[in-house]
Order: structure tokens, then C-alpha cells, then sequence
């Protein structure tokens, strides 16, 4: 492992004002994405909507450090032959690849569940490094609920992550270490906040039991933020408060960069979150987005599968790339929203 090159590529994904995109969805992620665009989900629609992300210009090369993809992305071809991985590194961004196999059911656990995708990880991650994969993924789910999550729950999902992230580096492939606190419940922000810090000591600690070096990972947490059937929503600054006071009290300063997901927030309450944490500044860590949704949703829609509409689609993309470049510097106002509208 060469932990020099490890830490700059992880060092470069979190550089300032920029973040990763999160185009990794499963197939069967994306077909409900679709679904909601009513536009059919084929292999074709699938690459003719990456590619036109990808080739959005100005949001790629100023405000995207990196691109997750899924296996079937990293495999294909723009329409022009050239490869999807090219296009991302022609822009100056960074691909990277989710390697999970998707949750299970944890025997014993009801309700619980667990990452798979650890068998034969050595020999895919040979692969992905050979196509341009610099980094990877995996995503651990953990719900709040009543009598969830158990400590049997916790302890797996963070061993399988650990195991993960060593086979990465040995790889030389920087790791971006997800445990995902869902936010779908009613709990209120504080029971977010003690069962993500439980998640993150975990985590941390196994990732010292397995070696990783954590100067060459990426984390992508979820924020301290209430459930969203909680009727009580924290505002912006007391997410931002407290999931910078839990990140610190959690994540060594020797981890370049720390990414957040956006987990079903809505765009702008994702920026502005992102944008009130920077705000608070004195942080360890660079602090930015690996958003999924929160970057997608609009260019989405402004496409809806039209070849006409790729223009409207790159612009929507190209928006909410730069408000939240802003929002990781600290610079972001709703103004600039309505600006755009
Ligand atoms: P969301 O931002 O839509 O939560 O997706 C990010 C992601 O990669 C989840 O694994």
C-alpha cells in the first residue's frame, strides 16, 4: 500500500469547494428514479442519462472532485465509444465505484440488516483499479426504532466496513467508509445523535483492530438530523451544531475528509445544512457532499429522458453542483437559489 498516494487521492476528493457525486444507484435504485420521470429504465436511458451528467461541463470540472459509480456504469461507453470513466477523468474528476452487494436480513436481528458483498472484494477491486477506479464505496445501514439498532446490528455492519476499507487500501483504492444512520423514523435529532456516535466509535474502533490507515479513507456519514416523522424538526443551525460537535467527539483528525450523504433531505435543506456546518469553521477535517439525491433530483426532472432536454438537464445539475460547492466552503445563501429560479 502506498499511503502517500492513498492520502492525496482522499485528500482530493474532499478539496475545497468541491464534493462527490453519487451516481451509484443499484439497477434497481435507478428504475424507481426513473419511474418517478416516467422514463423506462434500459441500459441505454441508464448511460444516455450518466453521460449527460458527466459531460456537464462546468459542474464537472469545478465542483465535482469525484463520481461514484455502479458496476454496470464503469463498464460502458459514452455514444461515441468513448468510455464513461474517460469522460469523468477528462473533466478533472476522480471515478470511483460502489463494490456493496446491497443489504440482508440479519439472522436473529428482525428489522436489522447487513452489508453483503465481501466474497471474491480482492479480485473484484483488481479490476475496478485497472478500469480507473481511485476510490470506493460501501454503505451500511442502521435504523432507529424500537429496541433497534442492537449492538449485534452495530458490531457487524462495522466489522464487514472495516474488512472492506482494508481490502480498498490494499488495493490502492481509498475507501469512502459509509455507516448510514437512516432518517426515515420519529425519533427526534438527540436519539439520532447517541446512535450515530455508538455507530461512528464502532466503526472507528474496528477500523484500528483491521489496520486501516485512516489518513487514506474518506467517511460519509449522515448528519445528526431528526426523523422524518418526527413532528419536531431541529432548524438548520442546531443540525449543523450538533452534527459538528458529534463528528468531532467521533472522527480522528488524521481522516482527510469527511462527505455526507444526503439520505432523503430534501436539495436545499441539503445544501444549507452543509453550507451551517462550514459556517462554524475550525474544522480537522475538510467537510463536503456525496450526494445522491440531493444532486440528481432536479436534472432528473429538467431531462425526463428527452434528448432535447439534455441542455435543461446539465443546467439543473450544473446549479445545485455549485450551490453545494459554495455550501462546502461556507459561501452559500438562499438567495443565489432564488437568483436561479
Ligand atoms: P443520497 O445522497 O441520496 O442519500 O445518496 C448518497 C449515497 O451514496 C447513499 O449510499
Amino acid at each position: 500500500m502506498n499511503l502517500t498516494e492513498l492520502n492525496k487521492v482522499a485528500l482530493a476528493m474532499v478539496a475545497p469547494g468541491k464534493g462527490i457525486l453519487a451516481a451509484d444507484e443499484s439497477t434497481g435504485t435507478i428504475k424507481k428514479r426513473f419511474d418517478a420521470i416516467k422514463v423506462e429504465s434500459t441500459e441505454d436511458s441508464r448511460r444516455d442519462y450518466r453521460e449527460m451528467l458527466f459531460r456537464a461541463k462546468e459542474a464537472m470540472s469545478q465542483y465535482i472532485s469525484g463520481v461514484i459509480l455502479y458496476d454496470e456504469t464503469i463498464w460502458q461507453n459514452a455514444k461515441d465509444g468513448t468510455p464513461l470513466v474517460k469522460l469523468i477523468e477528462q473533466a478533472g474528476s476522480i471515478p470511483g465505484i460502489k463494490v456493496d452487494e446491497g443489504t440482508q436480513a440479519l439472522p436473529q436481528c428482525p428489522g436489522e440488516l447487513v452489508t453483503a458483498g465481501l466474497d471474491k472484494l480482492a479480485e473484484r477491486l483488481k479490476k475496478y483499479h485497472e478500469r480507473g477506479a481511485r476510490f470506493a464505496k460501501w454503505r451500511a445501514v442502521i435504523d432507529i426504532g424500537h429496541g433497534i439498532p442492537t449492538m449485534t446490528a452495530i458490531h457487524v455492519n462495522a466489522h464487514a466496513l472495516a474488512r472492506y476499507a482494508a481490502l480498498c487500501q490494499a488495493a490502492q483504492i481509498v475507501p469512502i467508509v459509509e455507516p448510514e444512520v437512516l432518517m426515515d423514523g420519529d425519533n427526534d435529532i438527540d436519539r439520532c445523535y447517541e446512535v450515530t456516535q455508538r455507530v461512528l466509535n464502532k466503526v472507528f474502533q474496528e477500523l484500528r483492530v483491521q489496520r486501516v490507515a485512516l489518513e487514506g479513507m474518506v467517511l460519509k456519514p449522515n448528519m445528526a438530523i431528526s426523523g422524518k416523522k418526527c413532528p419536531k424538526q431541529a432548524p438548520v443551525e442546531e443540525v449543523a451544531e450538533k452534527t459538528v460537535r458529534l463528528l468531532k467527539a467521533c472522527v480522528p483528525a488524521a481522516v482527510p475528509g469527511i462527505a455526507f450523504l444526503s439520505g432523503g433531505q430534501s436539495d436545499e435543506q441539503a445544501t444549507a445544512h452543509l453550507d451551517a456546518m462550514n459556517r462554524i469553521g475550525h474544522l480537522p477535517w475538510g467537510l463536503t457532499f456525496s450526494y445522491g439525491r440531493a444532486l440528481q433530483a432536479a436534472p432528473q426532472k429538467a431531462w425526463s429522458g428527452k434528448s432535447e432536454n439534455v441542455a435543461a438537464g446539465q443546467r439543473a445539475f450544473s446549479h445545485r453542483a455549485r450551490m453545494n460547492g459554495l455550501a462546502a466552503k461556507g459561501e452559500w445563501t438562499s438567495e443565489l437559489e432564488k437568483k436561479a429560479a
